[in-house]
């Protein structure tokens, strides 16, 4: 068994108990999202009413799922917890770091020579501490997962943000940065702002071309890509339990588009039918004795103004197909009123690659509807236009589907590529034959995100969403502006032809089969299990544990940088080229606030080193001051450290000697993770006091040594004229916080605890 059915047990388990509870402080009806909340508070830690939008909880997740790219650095972090094994079920899947070009075998091959060295690291620090890893090309992590491992009324965190597809069998399920799965592998908690709630009513049932998809391209359409910002969007009515478990996947998936914390729908017969067919029935029986509490109150679906903070209502049989884009997920258009936008805006019409798979459109059920679009275009004689790559989300999808045979459906498609079942061109590992022309240019996907140049790296290649059937029968065409619903196809015999509408199978009438799913199950005992890193990788490198403070004031600092204006976790550590270098802290540091803007001259990546008075890139000049023995620090505008949750842009300013970051106003995640790799995150008492600090000035803390929670620190600067200010900070440390700080980190803390 896969899953670990204990611990779905144990959750079952307090679900009455705790609801009654929560019932009784929130005293009204609940919505499934807060069934689900309420049973994960930490320590059952239900003792005050939440203000939704307001207050940070914390809360105890059942399972943490990480993908290739980003288990990097949170495992290099987790080696340092000394922990022999993680305290909750955990999963890394290498599914990011596998490129399409030519096809499944000699693509999957390829990225195994060129990964090898990332593979086989996070292969044996999974063996060694208990984690299950699922090797390459044994699928998308967030198919794996909700085949394997989601169930009803359950919470888990991923580090990815469409970690939310598990909402699809009923789960709160939430996309973290690195730093999260790393606590709550090591035991701890993990915090997040109470999310407000928004009730999706779908009454009657999707018909005809109209697919699951067409529901979220909707709702994005509505919300635009902030609008669910801080929400968990609940998803109900008759119309909800009409789609299959995979459906709502897709919609839950697609909720990271516009911004919602997560997604979930309550648990049914869909959910049934489909844990069943994936061989985990002990969860059906498990969940039936408690399907009351895995779904929302009747009193909440009856009057949800009452009890949501936003209600939409989408009536599906009324909805019709969606193309969502370019460039935003949001763009929504309705497939009928398309040609006449299209042609407004200039969109190229002509597709030259129509693309089905993703995490967010992967299942036996896509592919199969997706299938029968081209069965009947080629029984009808017409020849494709555009070429079809697919990539299935998992290799038991792609082992079921070849055996039932849709993978042949599709290559009936001259053209056709089956690629490996990885992420491939949703996030950009596509070798696109003719894409560094940089021409204008269409294509068409099932995938969920289509910014500029994030499938092939063209800025010009316009990308629409839409469902797998939409995606099919556009590739057939060879046209984004052909409605299948209205339009007709020239067939071989020059006769006019209509598609007939997809059909497919929610779930395989045969059962779903594998011969080998590409699982590693962790070793039962690992301390004998050596983790493999070359040290001479460039691009992975073990963490050694950050200095603890010595109980003094940091005096005769330099200042590094004082940033001007936003500088968001991208200006402090850069993605792009840099993501190869994501388990290696030393050669990532090399982007360290190179996008900040220096406030003295107004540049980026160019700071001046106090050693020898000449400007040099900020990275270089932390190095001089850290081989001197100089403690630096950094200083910042408003909301500083804004953006993605990246664990790396705390790491490598600590790593590369800063002691202390000062700003305006920090965006909290950034400040949480400052602390949590041992810094001073600080913030002005007097935000003018950000135009007392010069470029040369020599920094001392005042009275750091009698560091406490509330109390504020004094830092003097002196001036290069003899001349000096006293500026206050203020910080939000709590006394175990301090502790981390104390202790060099926060992983530091819990090691020794670990050791007592
Ligand atoms: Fe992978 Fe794209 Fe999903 S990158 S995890 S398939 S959003």
């Amino acid at each position: 068994m896969i899953f670990d059915f204990d611990m779905i047990q144990s959750v079952y388990a307090r679900y009455p108990e705790r609801i009654a509870k929560a019932r009784e402080i929130v005293g009204k009806p609940l919505t499934l999202s807060e069934k689900i909340l309420f049973t994960h508070l930490w320590e059952g830690n239900l003792s005050q009413q939440y203000e939704r939008g307001n207050s940070y909880v914390d809360f105890a997740p059942d399972r943490v799922a990480m993908q290739d790219a980003t288990a990097q650095m949170a495992l290099l972090q987790f080696m340092q917890a000394g922990k022999a094994k993680v305290a909750v079920p955990s999963t890394a899947h290498a599914d990011h770091l596998i490129q399409a070009r030519v096809g499944a075998e000699a693509d999957l091959q390829e990225s195994i020579n060129k990964n090898s060295e990332v593979f086989n690291f996070l292969s044996s620090v999974c063996d060694k501490y208990g984690i299950g890893f699922w090797k390459p090309g044994a699928g998308i992590i967030h198919q794996v997962v909700l085949e394997n491992y989601a169930f009803p009324g359950g919470m888990m965190i991923g580090t990815d943000s469409h970690t939310v597809n598990a909402g699809g069998l009923g789960m709160v399920a939430v996309g973290v940065g690195g730093a999260d799965a790393v606590d709550v592998m090591a035991g701890m908690a993990w915090e997040l702002k109470m999310p407000k709630l928004i009730g999706v009513k779908l009454t009657g049932r999707l018909n005809g071309w109209t697919s699951a998809k067409d529901i979220i391209l909707k709702v994005a359409g509505i919300l635009t890509v902030k609008g669910g910002t801080g929400c968990i969007i609940e998803y109900f009515g008759e119309g909800a339990e009409s789609l299959s478990a995979t459906g709502k996947g897709t919609i839950c998936n697609m909720g990271a588009e516009v911004g919602a914390t997560t997604s979930t729908f309550g648990y049914d017969d869909s959910m049934r039918r489909y844990l069943a067919a994936t061989g985990r029935q002990a969860i059906v029986d498990a969940a039936d004795k408690v399907a009351e509490h895995l779904t929302g109150d009747a009193e909440v679906y009856a009057n949800p103004e009452l009890y949501f903070d936003q209600v939409i209502e989408i009536n599906l049989d009324e909805l019709t197909p969606h193309l969502n884009g370019p460039f935003t997920p949001d763009l929504a258009t309705p497939v009928s009123e398309f040609r006449a936008k299209a042609e407004a805006n200039g969109w190229p019409l002509d597709v030259e690659w129509a693309l089905i798979g993703s995490c967010t459109n992967s299942s036996y059920e896509d592919l199969s509807r997706a299938a029968s679009i081209v069965e009947d275009a080629v029984a009808k004689g017409v020849k494709p236009k555009a070429i079809l790559g697919i990539n299935p989300g998992s290799e038991q999808v792609k082992y079921t589907a070849e055996r039932d045979g849709f993978l042949d459906s599709f290559r009936k498609f001259e053209s056709a590529r089956i690629f490996t079942n990885a992420c491939g061109p949703c996030i950009g590992q596509w070798d696109r034959e003719g894409a560094e022309k940089g021409e204008k240019n269409s294509i068409i996907h099932s995938f969920n995100r289509n910014f500029a140049k994030r499938a092939d790296g063209n800025p010009n290649t316009h990308a629409f969403v839409a469902s797998p059937e939409m995606v099919a029968a556009i590739a057939i065409s060879g046209r984004l502006d052909f409605n299948p619903i209205t339009d007709t196809l020239t067939n071989q015999n020059g006769e006019q032809i209509r598609l007939g509408e997809p059909n497919g199978f929610e779930l395989p009438a045969k059962g779903f089969d594998v011969a080998d799913n590409g699982y590693q199950a962790p070793s039962e005992d690992g301390s004998q299990v050596r983790v493999d890193v070359n040290p001479t990788s460039d691009r992975l490198q073990l963490l050694t544990p950050f200095e603890p403070w010595d109980g003094r004031n940091i005096t005769g600092a330099k200042l590094l940088i004082k940033a001007f204006g936003k500088c968001t976790t991208d200006h402090i550590s850069m993605a792009g080229p840099w993501l190869k270098y994501r388990g290696h802290l030393d050669n990532i540091s090399n982007n360290m606030l190179i996008g900040a803007i220096n406030a003295y001259n107004m540049e980026t990546n160019s700071v001046k080193n106090g050693l020898n008075g000449e400007y040099d890139e900020v990275p270089n000049v932390a190095r001089a001051y850290k081989a001197a023995g100089i403690p630096t620090i950094v200083v910042g505008d408003q909301n500083y450290g804004e953006g993605s949750s990246r664990e790396h842009a705390a790491m490598e300013p600590r790593h590369l000697g800063v002691r202390a970051v000062l700003v305006k106003s920090f965006a909290r995640i950034h400040e949480t993770n400052l602390k949590k790799q041992g810094m001073l995150a600080l913030t002005f008492d007097n935000v003018d006091d950000y135009d007392k600090i010069f470029e040369d000035d020599t920094i001392n803390f005042l009275d750091l040594d009698q560091f406490a929670p509330g109390r504020p620190v004094q830092l003097e600067f002196q001036h290069a004229d003899g001349t000096k200010d006293i500026i206050l900070a203020n910080h939000t440390y709590n006394a175990q916080q301090i502790g981390w700080f104390r202790a060099g980190s926060a992983l530091n803390l819990i090691a020794e605890e670990a050791k007592n």
